[in-house]
């Protein structure tokens, strides 16, 4: 009787472990063969099943994509978009772009008043929640693309595991019900606050969360992926959005186009960076960062000493001025990306940084160079919290590598859920350029070449990145993050490169950031007291946040060709390996 009477008792602290995660790691996760590292052990595990049963990284890749879609609605996701790069064993890349894109209705000034003031002038902005925020979703078109040209499996098998997670449920973490019962949001879309907070009768952690309606959905892209794109599925997400006063169409579906890019590429220290080219800045930024970096001895100056995060700091700031003037979708605006990655200008650059003394960010002098040109802007802001998008990344046993890094952009995107589909849309619109000069929900302020225009992809900061060690593959890297995401990588790499931290320690290290403007240090408040009044003391402002990011990455031993993965206890990233 007694432990009859317990058992609900019982099963709820058994749920709740189950759904617990253990606290961050202190050490990678070691394997022989294959690994996947990603936001949730779910999706990684989704991943790895494909691995282990004679798939290779993309099949894994995207297993763990279309996982993440059920299991971490935050970022994970159908209704957004993101960057797939490709490193296959032989050596060859692909950069796999999967961006949303402006629909054809979209027009420069959408998000001004007629006096020209971004609209409307309250909270949450238009470009950020509701139907208006939504640009058309490139994931499932990624996804497929890159099943059906690099992986070896079918696309049901690797879709198999996510609509199994969304019929069958999953237990939710106490963070992921935390998210889901939190955001300001979710509730104003009736469907979300029906599938994600029932109907406001919040889930808890450990409950068991399943998606009927999106397991179908699933089901359907599995049968015939060109539905969604073209076919009935096209028609019913058009004429939700329409219902909503959204401006995607079926036509807008229907012209989507994923599209394969040059990844840009620059040398640090010997090792060989491959990152996303335009329309993310991102790889553009940690190039440059890097090429700046190389003229100082970071070693020397000791991980995380206030010299070193100065020099790290002041290498930062200068990119992103340089990001925010320069970048924005390559297919529309001429981005300078080879001045902005030689090492020449890149020592320009670095003559212009003091030793001990912070620059002022409205004072910066970009140097005279080839074509670049400045046009000044100055503007002070904030970063905004929450913020959300999701990285993975994979290798598997021959040695292809993948790394992804895929968003709805805010967390949740723009709260909006297709009717009878199941799954969020993007809020992508917001990372345009609503006006010049003002920011963004990051706190970005961007400029002409990142203007609002019909099909044109918003400009990303998303960072996937593969580092060569003499020519062999030697890390996987990413992170979500936002503007933070360029520096997170840069962290983490200069963390294994500099400071000959193993890929945990490095993804663990508190992290940095400098982003031009708002002038200011964003720091992690584990970094030690000292080493911010060491920066204090050069003239530069500080703020202090708890953490941010999920860096899920991965080193390949260079001596034993073990897998290493480094997850972020920041979250709940768990590495599965075999
Ligand atoms: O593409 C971008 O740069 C942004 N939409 C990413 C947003 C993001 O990373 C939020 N994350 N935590």
């Amino acid at each position: 009787m007694r432990t009859r009477r317990n058992l609900p008792i019982l099963c709820s602290l058994c749920a709740l472990l189950a759904a617990t995660v253990a606290a961050a790691p202190l050490r990678p996760t070691h394997a022989p063969h294959g690994i996947v590292t990603s936001v949730h052990e779910l999706a990684s595990r989704a991943g790895v099943e494909m691995l282990q049963s004679g798939g290779n990284a993309v099949d894994a890749a995207v297993a763990t994509g279309f996982a993440l879609a059920v299991v971490h609605p935050q970022a994970g996701n159908l209704g957004g978009g993101g960057f797939l790069l490709l490193r296959n064993a032989t050596g060859k890349t692909h950069f796999i772009d999967f961006r949303e894109k402006a629909p054809a209705a979209a027009t420069e000034n959408m998000y001004l008043d007629a006096q020209g003031n971004v609209l409307p002038d309250s909270n949450p902005l238009s470009s950020v929640v509701g139907y208006r925020s939504i640009g058309v979703p490139g994931s499932v078109a990624g996804l497929v693309y890159a099943e059906k040209n690099y992986g070896k499996l079918s696309l049901q098998k690797v879709i198999a595991p996510a609509i199994k997670l969304a019929r069958d449920g999953f237990a939710l973490a106490y963070e992921d019900a935390q998210d889901l019962k939190r955001d300001k949001y979710l509730a104003e879309s009736p469907e979300s606050k029906r599938i994600f907070q029932r109907g406001g009768n919040y889930y808890h952690p450990g409950e068991l969360f399943k998606q009927p309606e999106l397991a179908r959905t699933l089901e359907r892209i599995a049968k015939d992926p060109g539905d969604f794109y073209h076919g009935a599925m096209a028609r019913e997400l058009a004429a939700a959005i329409h219902r909503g006063g959204g401006l995607v169409t079926a036509a807008d579906l229907a012209a989507y186009e994923v599209k394969e890019r040059e990844p840009v590429r620059g040398t640090y220290r010997g090792y060989d960076i491959i990152s996303a080219p335009p329309p993310s800045s991102g790889g553009v930024a940690l190039v440059e960062i890097l090429n700046i970096l190389e003229g100082f001895d970071l070693a020397k100056l000791g991980n995380r000493s206030a010299d070193a995060i100065h020099l790290e700091a002041e290498a930062f700031r200068r990119a992103f001025d340089d990001r925010a003037e320069f970048m924005g979708d390559p297919d529309f605006a001429k981005v300078p990306v080879a001045q902005l990655i030689d090492k020449k200008y890149a020592a320009a650059w670095r003559d212009s940084i003091e030793l001990n003394h912070a620059s002022a960010s409205k004072d910066l002098k970009r140097p005279a160079f080839a074509e670049l040109e400045r046009v000044a802007q100055s503007r002070s802001v904030a970063i905004r919290e929450p913020e959300n998008t999701t990285h993975y990344s994979v290798v598997d046993a021959e040695g292809n590598a993948v790394s992804v890094t895929t968003t709805l952009n805010d967390s949740f995107g723009s709260r909006v859920t297709a009717e009878g589909m199941g799954f969020l849309l993007n809020d992508e619109m917001d990372d345009f350029t609503a006006k010049q000069g003002v920011p963004n929900v990051y706190g970005l302020i961007q400029g002409p070449a990142n203007s609002i225009e019909p099909g044109k992809r918003p400009l990303s900061a998303m960072t996937p990145t593969i580092v060569l060690k003499n020519g062999t593959l030697f890390l996987v890297l990413g992170s979500p993050g936002g503007p933070t995401i360029i520096t997170t990588v840069a962290n983490v790499l200069i963390g294994v490169v500099d400071f000959s931290l193993d890929i945990q320690e490095a993804v663990n290290a508190p992290r940095f950031h400098h982003q031009w403007l708002p002038d200011e240090i964003l720091v992690e408040d584990r970094l030690s007291p000292d080493t911010m009044n060491g920066l204090r003391s050069k003239g530069h402002k500080l703020t202090v946040r708890h953490f941010w990011g999920d860096g899920e990455c991965i080193m390949v031993d260079p001596k034993t060709g073990e897998r290493l993965a480094g997850s972020d206890g920041r979250n709940n990233g768990k590495a599965v390996g075999y």
